[in-house]
């Protein structure tokens, strides 16, 4: 049966892959690629690069293009849409692979967060069209690099922590939680939020040779880190960056 990996490989450095990770890059025959247009070029890049650091082995790799996903209109079902169009994307490039054959995809920090392979994944299932057995292969997130970076742990003692998006934040503090850990935000929903008694811990391009970090209260760091983001998405041409808010 053919197989399907699904490889964690850490939010930014090569060294954050796992030894369970290299061992399953090593059982790849055909590595699926995502290209996300000019933008993501360096993401692209970062991949290629991790197949021929770590494999040790004859490999092939195949690129596809991922369709760009509809801005305009209802959120949820343009998501939807755009999640059918990667899975037929899949699709067809599983059919390629032979039947005995392993195919590799090599998702950024952690499948498990804010990625929706493995919900393509079982979707391409659910559908049957091809026949496959997939494995996940945990990896470390961005938020994991957030804290270690500052040298923090993201909980109270005893206390949740919520993981959320820019989106979700810019819509107020959400309640009965004094810790938020906030992700995917283009649209720096920090400085749309009350900051009187909140402290930021705040990284952009973590792991990487370009890794920007700034905390403090929000009131005073929200300047420099909008300042910040905006120099490093200038320098790079993008920026991911990560945060935690918590009440002081
Ligand atoms: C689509 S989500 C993918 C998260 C990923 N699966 C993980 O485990 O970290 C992309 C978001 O992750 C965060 N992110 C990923 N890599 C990052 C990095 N190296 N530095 C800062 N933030 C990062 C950013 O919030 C970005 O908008």
């Amino acid at each position: 049966m053919r197989q399907l990996l699904i490889i964690g490989i850490g939010a930014g450095d090569p060294d954050f892959i796992t030894m369970q990770a290299i061992k399953a890059l090593n059982r790849v025959d055909v590595f699926l690629i995502p290209d996300k247009g000019d933008e993501k070029q360096a993401l692209k890049q970062l991949r290629l690069d991790i197949c021929d650091r770590y494999v040790e082995r004859e490999f092939s790799w195949r690129e596809f293009c991922v369709p760009k996903r509809e801005s305009e209109g209802d959120y949820k079902a343009n998501v939807a849409q755009w999640h059918a169009e990667i899975a037929e994307a899949y699709e067809r490039l599983l059919t390629e692979v032979p039947e005995d054959g392993v195919a590799g995809l090599l998702v950024w920090g952690d499948p498990s967060l804010y990625d929706s392979t493995l919900r393509i994944v079982d979707s391409l299932k659910e559908r049957g069209r091809v026949a496959f057995e997939h494995e996940v292969i945990p990896g470390i997130t961005a938020v994991q690099v957030l804290a270690a970076k500052h040298r923090i742990p993201l909980n109270r003692i005893g206390e949740p922590v919520l993981v959320t998006t820019g989106r979700k934040l810019a819509q107020g503090w959400p309640s009965e939680v004094e810790t938020v850990v906030v992700m995917l935000d283009g649209e720096l929903a920090f400085t749309k939020i009350d900051p009187t008694g909140l402290e930021i811990f705040w990284g952009a391009h973590l792991g990487t040779p370009s890794e920007v970090l700034v905390s403090g209260d929000l009131a005073a760091v929200a300047d420099e880190i909008v300042e910040k983001r905006a120099r490093s998405r200038a320098e790079n041409g993008w920026v991911m960056d990560t945060y935690l808010i918590r009440r002081t």
